[in-house]
């Protein structure tokens, strides 16, 4: 959430508020907000803005004023935030609230525009690689397999869903390689940045590169970047992926000595990409001895954290077995774990397993330090959904009414309809399991398909906000009998 005067701009989902009301305004007057508070007061030019708001089509300069004063207009007392800089660009007066914490641990809050920060801030998304965390668990195999990877590969994703601890793995694997590298390590934060050209210049200073003139372009700083044995981290890709995916593969196009690792919820889907699926934190299957529930690494995630607030979690066989529980219930997904452990304070491990079925209204309360998104369980599930097209929002609400696997055969007699056609479902369950929020396996050559329990209920509750519950319910509920009949 970027604030902004008395508003509220959330670029995840494309709102601009006030007090929590939503304040009606164009598509493209947003995106000219966004792009402009996205900056963090840097000077965005006309043609940045032009290029971003309107990319595949040439329009007049005038068009910009026009959507500015509807802007304007709806900023009111607040209009003069957004300051025009004659014949060059427009500028933010405020700077963002939710600003990357630095190396510190302290939060940039609001501030003017006259203290844009120097190059190498965490301001622009570059920032130095942070520290690893003491307590990565369970990761030693992955880390490992990731050094070797980037030996051999110029880009590997680390792909997984929200939560699952891609960006604690690439920084652990950037510090184990950075030995490897002749340079140091670059680290670039994506999350805050909407353009190519923000994430050119970010790039450009976290490698601490100089390139001629204002603009930057992605030929220079490939050129920049030439020869240099270099490790180059981006992280949090997700939002930009066919801005990131164009700029790596122009980085790494004849450049044999630089690798780039990615962290993102989709693969970039190019050519020279490698892609590396973080899975979950290993949890106990049911009906699991205590022993071997202490061992998974998703149970002591959960006891660390629970244990450093609480003391004395876990003494006990009853207590192991639902941490155990809760564990398997949160998919291993470490942010889940992570954010249910700081709820037994007050809810006691039993309370806590016994609300898990409200799981989004009881897991928030993240640490004030972690990305927005990563403060409670749905704004995780908040930035994915976000960036969802239309077909794929409908097939994966009504997905919610699938408790297991799946095949693509019983999805389609459940969700199909006139309005939502099979080549929909085609398109939309591939753009799913691409962003992370519908797993695949293969039974012999059959794709079954599956949700995890949390994605489950964040599903369910679009589902009834859209009114198809009761529907597509009942759908589902005529489709099973129907193939036990068949299998009879
Ligand atoms: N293996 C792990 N051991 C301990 N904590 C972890 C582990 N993986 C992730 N975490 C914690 O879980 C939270 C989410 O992890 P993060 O790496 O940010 O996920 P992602 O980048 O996939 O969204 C963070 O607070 C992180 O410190
Ligand atoms: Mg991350």
């Amino acid at each position: 959430m970027i604030e902004l005067g008395r508003f509220q701009i959330d670029l995840e989902m494309r709102t601009l508020q006030q007090n929590g009301k939503t304040v009606q305004l164009g598509s493209r007057a947003f995106d000219i907000l966004a792009v402009v508070a996205s900056a963090n007061g840097r000077l965005v030019t006309k043609d940045e803005l032009m290029n971003t708001v309107w990319p595949d089509t040439v329009v007049e300069e005038n068009n910009i004023q026009v959507h500015l004063s509807a802007l304007r207009k709806v900023l009111g007392p607040d209009r003069d935030l957004i300051l025009t800089v004659p014949g060059r660009g427009y500028q933010l007066r405020q700077r963002r609230k939710d600003a990357l914490p630095d190396e510190t641990g302290v939060r940039a809050s609001g501030g003017r525009a006259s203290d844009v920060r120097a190059p190498g801030s965490q301001a622009s998304g570059a920032r130095r690689l942070p520290q690893p965390k003491s307590g990565l668990l369970g990761r030693g195999l992955a880390i490992r397999q990731i050094r070797a990877m980037l030996e051999q590969t110029h880009v590997l994703t680390l792909v997984g869903a929200g939560g699952i601890g891609k960006t604690s793995v690439a920084v652990e694997a950037a510090h184990h390689s950075s030995s490897d590298f002749a340079e140091p390590v670059c680290f670039v934060e994506l999350a805050a940045l909407t353009t190519g050209e923000a994430v050119l210049r970010a790039i450009v200073e976290s490698c601490g590169l100089s390139v001629p003139g204002p603009q930057v372009d992605v030929e220079q700083v490939a050129a920049a970047l030439a020869r240099r044995h270099r490790l180059l981290l981006l992280d949090n890709a997700e939002h930009v992926i066919g801005i990131v995916a164009h700029i790596v593969e122009a980085l790494v196009a004849g450049n044999d000595a630089l690798r780039v690792l990615v962290t993102s919820r989709e693969p970039l889907h190019i050519m020279p990409e490698t892609v590396f699926r973080v899975e979950p934190l290993e949890a106990p299957p049911p009906h699991s001895t205590d022993a071997d529930i202490l061992r998974c690494s998703a149970v002591n995630l959960f006891l660390l954290h629970a244990n450093s607030l609480q003391g004395k979690v876990g003494s006990d066989s009853a207590e192991i077995q639902l941490v155990g529980e809760i564990c398997r219930r949160l998919d291993g997904i470490p942010l889940a774990i992570e954010l249910a452990a700081a709820r037994v304070v007050a809810l006691g491990v039993e309370g806590v397993y016994r609300r898990l079925d409200d799981r989004m209204a009881i897991l928030s309360g993240g640490y004030r330090t972690a990305l927005p998104r990563h403060q409670t369980l749905r704004a995780t599930f908040d930035w994915s959904f976000a960036i969802l097209d239309h077909n794929a929002r409908s097939l994966f609400r009504r997905l919610a009414v699938f408790g297991g696997a799946f095949t693509f055969e019983a999805m389609c007699a459940v969700v199909c309809d006139e309005a939502y056609t099979m080549a929909n479902a085609i398109g939309s369950i591939g753009e799913l399991v691409a962003k992370s929020l519908v797993s695949v396996e293969f039974d012999g050559p059959v794709a079954k398909y599956r949700l995890s329990e949390s994605t489950r209920v964040y599903a369910m509750a679009k589902l009834q906000a859209e009114g198809e519950q009761e529907d597509i319910t009942a759908r589902h509920a005529r489709y099973l009998p129907a193939t036990r009949r068949s299998a009879a």
